[in-house]
């Protein structure tokens, strides 16, 4: 696989892939409603909106494989994630489907489950437990990669993806960390591995304090290389002890959890 179009491409997670990805995909094409502040002189980028439809089939023409990042990337106002999350990434699909692309990997998140408390393991075949208007969003593209897979043949991948960085930043990272070289492999896995239909993995290194079983991805060839316990005495070390709300403490989706938040914890933590 050649030309692979990769959208939020001025964002954060962009920022490490397009110094990772051009070795393997040498026809790499950016894209975003803004143009990357950094963009180097060999980058192909185009501007475009993914919640207007024309826009982003512009960019899909001649593209093989999609790896699709654009879009609100935590909490917003619902006008906001139906713009953004929704329509765009219905378009997304659309656009991929009628450029005849073969293959698209979605950046879903661990938000999508982020309602199950920390002590439980979770497979990516448990019932889906949102966290936040994002959360959903995020279910709803994985919902139509499902559909665009069986029905139209693209390969899709959803990758449910912890917290990407260079070291994992807090205590509940430790659990959901993932390295940018280790997010690579697992995007190699959703564009090049024959035979995919559709998949669901964790986006998320090594990590002992891990929330996922996340033997699918391993099943398929991921082999992770990072392990975020080598950073977990500094990371304990430095995390403050007080100041959190109870739901950001117990759930696995943290702060998420906790925006908003009206229930009766102490009666709904007896219950779940
Ligand atoms: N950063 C993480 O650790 C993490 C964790 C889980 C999931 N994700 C998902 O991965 C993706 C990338 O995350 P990120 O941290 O790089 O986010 P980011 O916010 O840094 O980048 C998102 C990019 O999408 C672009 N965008 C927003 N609306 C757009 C639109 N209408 N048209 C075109 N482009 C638009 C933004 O301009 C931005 O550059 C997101 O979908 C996010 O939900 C990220």
């Amino acid at each position: 696989m050649k030309r692979v179009l990769l959208t939020g491409a001025a964002g954060g997670i962009a920022t490490w892939l397009r110094k990772l990805l051009p070795p393997v995909y040498p026809e790499l094409v950016l894209t975003d409603i803004r143009e990357p502040k950094d963009l180097q002189a060999g980058e192909r980028f185009i501007q475009a909106d993914i919640s207007k439809a024309d826009e982003i089939e512009r960019v899909c023409d001649g593209v093989e494989g999609i790896i699709h990042l654009g879009g609100r990337s935590g909490e917003a106002p619902w006008e906001t994630i139906l713009e953004a999350n929704i329509v765009g990434c219905y378009n997304l699909f659309e656009a991929a489907r009628k450029a005849g692309v073969k293959r698209v990997v979605f950046a879903t998140s661990n938000h999508a489950v982020g309602f199950y408390p920390r002590t439980t393991t979770i497979g990516t075949e448990v019932l889906a437990r949102p966290d936040s208007r994002y959360g959903v969003s995020k279910l709803f593209g994985e919902g139509l990669g499902a559909m665009y897979a069986y029905k139209h043949g693209i390969g899709v991948t959803a990758l449910r993806i912890g917290n990407v960085g260079d070291r994992p930043l807090d205590v509940r990272r430790l659990s959901i960390w993932i390295k940018p070289e280790d997010l690579v492999q697992l995007i190699r896995i959703g564009l090049e591995r024959p035979g995919l239909v559709y998949e669901v993995m964790y986006g998320i290194s090594d990590n002992q304090r891990s929330w996922y079983d996340n033997s699918r991805a391993e099943t398929l060839g991921y082999k992770p290389q990072w392990r975020s316990e080598d950073y977990a005495a500094d990371v304990i070390s430095a995390e403050p002890s007080e100041g959190k709300h109870p739901a950001a403490e117990y759930y696995q989706g943290g702060t998420f959890c906790a925006e908003e938040y009206t229930a009766d914890f102490p009666s709904m933590k007896m219950k779940s």
